[in-house]
């Protein structure tokens, strides 16, 4: 058995423990969502092998080049910040069906494209789509996910990216020899089909969006099946009164910080708003994607042989690859908040090295070892565990508007690095280039041991009382058993 929704908005109380099947069954949905995940890695990793060819046959030149990869970015930015209102409006299920349609769409106009401004287009609705899934995936995890095994399914997001990424650079090395760009793209519509029909005929309506609309039965009839506990009668008396309470809370709140977006600035959700932003921004000015995006280029400028360039990229795409596994598996045993901070701090040290390696010039053998070290550590906590979190920080009132604003701060600091990173690198040297992103892992591990608690096995409210708790007091106030009121203490034992 496995303790789970035990305080879950709605579901407090109703849900105590999840049959093994049950079990079984909720990780399925979740491979089937993470789907979006892939999506997301896919289609901002297959145009870096893309564009070569493009190039050639639109003759684009080096500014047309750089915004065929970045016009997805701003398409994300506004995909990501619609999508919150959207997941609220049409529920978790339809919100990513339909974005499985634009997927598709922007696939095809990406892929037919006749010259440079349909191809803009098809980027922009790719984006769209990319950005939006980014959104609304973590909140929809969150929201399926049992407490005990609520990391590692979030992390499954990152997994799925992290697998897209990989995909995108296979299938560009396989097309590279008949320079088939189109095809590349194509490869994107079969996930993005598999989403729709993941929606249509899999997955359920998330439990906490049917009982906020009024469906208690539906929602208590699916999670009575998942249990050998309480029977459905019974989950939904209880989640009649949990949604009263909620209620009447989410009124006070709205009395005392008005409503929407504007709740996320109520001084009960502050905490996790600053913590939100700040884990969304580092995890784009850490640099993580001048090493996914620019690969080849960096790995020609150490001096290895160019024409591996991009099998080296691949190896990079896989330690990403494995290294997300490990953190999957850590994640609901070491906690978020220790992974992170070894993360950042190998992050810092490996960057570090990276940029003294090209100051000084040291061998290239050398120079590889320090970017993948550095990816491993993204890779191992920062990386997945960003997602996790924003799809547990905030209050389920405000959950999916959070996440989703989180998600967009995430797209715009991409987009201001990626596009920034060749300039940047030309003028003041690409070591020193390097020492900033060290700078800013540093600063990020400071910020997270001060004002991060661990959110492992805790239930939304304790998070809420552990966040306000560090705001408050600082981090010498106890986070752990018998923390705050005596109340935050993560649930002990296994996930199985
Ligand atoms: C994270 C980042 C994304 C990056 C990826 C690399 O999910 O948000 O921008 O490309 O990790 O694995």
């Amino acid at each position: 058995m496995v303790q789970g929704f035990s305080r879950e908005p709605g579901t407090h109380g109703p849900l105590t423990e999840v049959a093994p099947e049950g079990i079984r069954r909720i990780t399925l949905w979740a491979a089937a969502i993470a789907l979006g995940g892939f999506l997301f890695g896919f289609d901002t990793g297959v145009v870096s092998g893309a564009l070569l060819y493009i190039k050639e046959d639109f003759d684009l030149d080096a500014f047309e080049q750089g915004s065929v990869v970045s016009v997805l970015l701003i398409g994300a930015v506004v995909g990501a910040t619609s999508a919150g209102r959207l997941a609220d409006r049409l529920g978790r299920r339809r919100a990513l069906r339909l974005i499985g349609v634009v997927f598709v769409l922007g696939t095809a106009i990406a892929a037919l494209a006749n010259g440079y401004p349909t191809l803009m287009a098809g980027r922009i609705v790719l984006g769209l789509s990319v950005g939006a899934a980014s959104a609304t995936v973590p909140v929809y995890l969150s929201e399926i996910s049992p407490t005990m095994i609520r990391g590692r399914l979030l992390t499954m997001n990152q997994l799925m990216i992290t697998v897209g990424i990989l995909v995108a650079y296979l299938v560009n090395l396989a097309f590279a020899s008949s320079e088939a760009w189109r095809a590349m793209f194509a490869v994107g519509a079969i996930p993005a089909l598999l989403m729709i029909a993941a929606t249509l005929w899999l997955l359920p309506e998330s439990p906490q969006w049917l009982i906020a609309h009024g469906q208690e039965d539906v929602a208590c009839r699916g999670i009575a099946e998942l249990t050998d506990g309480p029977t459905a009668d019974e989950l939904v008396r209880r989640a009649r009164q949990r949604t009263a309470e909620d209620r009447e809370k989410q009124r006070r709140n709205e009395a005392a910080g008005g409503r929407g977006t504007r709740r996320l600035l109520a001084p009960d959700v502050r905490p996790a708003l600053i913590v939100g932003l700040t884990l969304a921004a580092v995890q784009q000015f850490g640099g993580i994607n001048t090493i996914i995006y620019y690969a080849p280029t960096i790995i020609q400028q150490t001096g290895l042989d160019a024409s591996n360039a991009i099998l080296y990229s691949v190896f990079i795409g896989l330690i990403n690859l494995v290294m997300t596994l490990v953190a999957i598996k850590l994640v609901d045993r070491v906690g978020r908040r220790p992974m992170v901070l070894a993360s950042l701090a190998l992050m810092t040290v490996s960057i570090f090295m990276l940029g003294l390696a090209f100051v000084v010039d040291m061998n290239p053998e050398l120079t590889l070892v320090f970017m993948v070290v550095y990816i491993a550590a993204f890779a191992g906590g920062l990386g997945p565990v960003f997602w996790t979190l924003i799809g547990e920080i905030f209050p389920p009132s405000v959950r999916a508007e959070g996440s989703s604003l989180s998600t967009a701060v995430n797209w715009v600091s991409n987009f201001v690095v990626s596009l920034a990173f060749l300039p940047l690198a030309n003028l003041i040297g690409q070591g020193e280039t390097f020492w900033i992103f060290a700078g800013i892992c540093l600063l990020a591990f400071l910020f997270v041991s001060r004002c991060l608690p661990e959110t492992r096995g805790r239930d939304p409210e304790q998070i809420e009382e552990a966040l306000d708790a560090r705001f408050q007091h600082g981090p010498d106030r106890p986070d752990r058993p018998g923390g705050p009121r005596g109340t935050a203490s993560p649930q002990k034992g296994r996930s199985r």
